[in-house]
Order: structure tokens, then C-alpha cells, then sequence
């Protein structure tokens, strides 16, 4: 069977002229970021890298060592590659600029360093989300105005899975496509062509603990799904909440289902749960190019125009006529 590297599938979508050599750079040196992760979180205690950095990030949320590596790690390998305007991270405040004595180029990176960090220390599959924008043009130097664009405007997204085996999912417009880390050559292996998300599901995930703080819409569809070949849908579900995202949605990519943090009263007021930039608009796309559907519950996660850098957003993706169904059961509402 002849190997395809990360390397020679980008090359390649290069020279059908669907990147260019400038964000296959881009994505390499993310990859590369990627592959230092991994090796991070493998090592766990054996490195020292487990527990809490005894910080805070912007959101208030207690940064983890690993977040804080991750972060650094992701900053330092973009920095000098001569790609991007600017970066934008979960864990930093604002715009990430480019030193002044690094090249510039014309895309933005927006990434969540290290998703799931509630679950480093129980050694539980974490992941690395990643998003790709165009600067503006005419726009130079970058502000936290360069990002606001909705999640349609993406040049590529991706995410890095640090499970059983360290996985690198990525779109850039044509299908999802899945690579695995050969650890021994340290290179991406492609072995995942073209993802797609079954039409079928019997599988759900969600926090169920937040089950009274849902909106009506939500409660019903869960209940139903619940009720199971008793209730109106005449068939069981079963259940899986990991509660990594990038784990989460990892698992609906391989075999279907549908991932929600919709809208509750806890998280209300500051607009949702998970995060629009770093999170719901990458896995948006990714969900979108291996056919399924991500919405808000109100409208397409795609769509969103974004308003601030860290802004929060409620996510229903997966299996596209099960996402439909949650919407519909919105507008119903
Ligand atoms: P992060 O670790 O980057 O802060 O993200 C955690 C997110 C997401 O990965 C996951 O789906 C969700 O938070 C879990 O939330 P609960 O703790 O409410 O289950
Ligand atoms: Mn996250
Ligand atoms: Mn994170």
C-alpha cells in the first residue's frame, strides 16, 4: 500500500489549485505545532505536565499546565513562518501579533490550544482546534476587527485528536480528510479520506446534568430520545458525553450521531458554552464538508457574524436530519 504523507496530500491539493503553497505552509507548521502537543500530553506525569498552571485565562476559566504549553507551543511555531497577519487564542486576551521583526502574510489562525483540559489529568483523550481566516484586505496590522467574520469565510479548519492515536482532521473546502501520527517516522499518515457523517444515528451527546437548565425545544427532543422504542421516535439511542469536543465530535465524524451544547439558563448569559471562534465555527465546517449540519438552534453556526473575539455561541451538529430536528423543534417553539 503506498503511504500518503500530510506533506504529499497538501502538495497535491496544492498543485490542483485548491490552496496555496502559502496556507499548505500554514498547515504544515500547525501540524508540526500538532506533533509537539502530542508528545506533551503523552508524556503526562512523566514530564511534569499534569495539574494546574495557577492562572486564569481571559474567561476566568483556571488555565492547566498543558493549556498553557499548548498555547505556547502553537504561538511560537506560527510566529517566524511568514503566513500569517495575526493569531487569536482561546487562552490569550486579544489579537496575538506578529513580531515586528517576523514577515507578515495574509491569514489569520484562530485555535483552542487544548480542548477538553478538564480531562488531562484522568488521561482521557484532549484535542487541539484549529481555524483558518484571510486577512481582510487592506486591513494591516491585524485588529480583533480582521477576525470578525462569519465561520463561512474559513480557508481551512482542523483538529488534532490526542486519543489511543494522535489524529490530524482537516478540511480545507474539498471533504474531510483524516490523518494518523506515526509516531516512529513522526509524520501524518493519511488514512482517513474523505469523512462523511451517516445519515443514521442512534447516538447522542450531551451534558445531561444540565437537563433543567434547557430550553423547552431541547428538553423535548432529548425526552424523546430518551423514551426510545416506547417514545414517538420507536427506536432506542444510545448515549456518550466525553466531555472533549474535540473527542465528542470525533466520534460523530467516525460513526455518526449528533453532539449539542445548546443554550441554557447557566450559560445564558454569556451567550452559550462553548466558544464561536475556536471551537463551533472549525468544527462547523468540518461538520458541513462531511455532509452533516451545525446550527445555533436558531441558525447556521456558519452564518453567525461574530461580534467579539471570545464570544460564545450554543452548538447542535451532527447527523443532518437530527440537527434539522432540533431546529425545527426551535422554530416550533
Ligand atoms: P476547554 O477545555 O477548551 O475549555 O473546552 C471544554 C469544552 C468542550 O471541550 C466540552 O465539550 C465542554 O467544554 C464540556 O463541558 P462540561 O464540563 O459542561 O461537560
Ligand atoms: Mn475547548
Ligand atoms: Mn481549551
Amino acid at each position: 500500500m503506498r503511504r500518503v504523507t500530510l506533506t504529499q496530500f497538501l502538495i497535491e491539493q496544492q498543485r490542483a489549485g485548491r490552496i496555496t503553497a502559502d496556507l499548505r505552509l500554514l498547515i504544515e507548521v500547525v501540524a508540526r505545532a500538532v506533533k509537539a502537543i502530542s508528545v506533551n500530553v503523552s508524556k503526562g506525569a512523566l514530564a511534569g505536565v499534569l495539574g494546574e498552571a495557577g492562572t486564569d485565562n481571559v474567561q476566568g476559566e483556571a488555565q492547566k499546565k498543558l493549556d498553557v504549553i499548548a498555547n505556547e507551543i502553537l504561538l511560537q511555531a506560527n510566529e517566524w513562518g511568514g503566513h500569517l497577519a495575526a493569531m487569536a487564542s482561546e487562552e490569550v486576551e486579544t489579537v496575538h501579533q506578529i513580531p515586528f521583526d517576523y514577515p507578515k502574510g495574509g491569514f489569520l489562525l484562530l485555535f483552542d490550544p487544548l480542548d477538553g483540559s478538564s480531562n488531562i489529568d484522568v488521561n482521557v483523550s484532549v484535542g487541539t482546534i484549529f481555524s483558518v481566516l484571510r486577512m481582510p484586505p487592506g486591513g494591516a496590522p491585524a485588529t480583533e476587527e480582521s477576525f470578525m467574520q462569519p465561520g463561512r469565510e474559513q480557508a481551512a479548519a482542523g483538529y488534532a485528536i490526542y486519543g489511543p492515536s494522535t489524529q490530524l482532521v482537516l478540511t480545507v473546502g474539498n471533504g474531510v480528510h483524516g490523518f494518523t501520527l506515526d509516531r516512529e517516522m513522526g509524520s501524518f499518515i493519511y488514512t482517513h479520506p474523505f469523512m462523511t457523517i451517516p445519515e443514521e444515528t442512534r447516538e447522542y451527546a450531551i451534558n445531561a446534568s444540565n437537563a433543567r437548565f434547557w430550553e423547552p425545544p431541547v428538553q423535548r427532543y432529548v425526552e424523546e430520545l430518551q423514551r426510545g422504542a416506547d417514545g414517538p421516535r420507536g427506536v432506542d439511542f444510545n448515549m456518550r458525553w466525553v466531555a472533549s469536543m474535540v473527542s465528542d465530535v470525533h466520534r460523530v465524524m467516525t460513526r455518526g450521531g449528533i453532539f449539542m451544547y445548546p443554550m441554557d439558563e447557566k450559560c445564558r448569559a454569556r451567550g452559550g458554552k462553548l466558544r464561536l471562534m475556536y471551537e463551533a465555527n472549525p468544527m462547523a465546517m468540518l461538520v458541513e464538508q462531511a455532509g452533516g449540519a451545525a446550527s445555533t438552534g436558531r441558525e447556521r453556526i456558519l452564518d453567525v457574524l461574530p461580534t467579539e473575539l471570545h464570544q460564545r455561541v450554543p452548538v447542535i451538529l451532527g447527523s443532518k436530519a437530527e440537527v434539522e430536528r432540533v431546529v425545527e423543534y426551535h422554530r416550533a417553539h
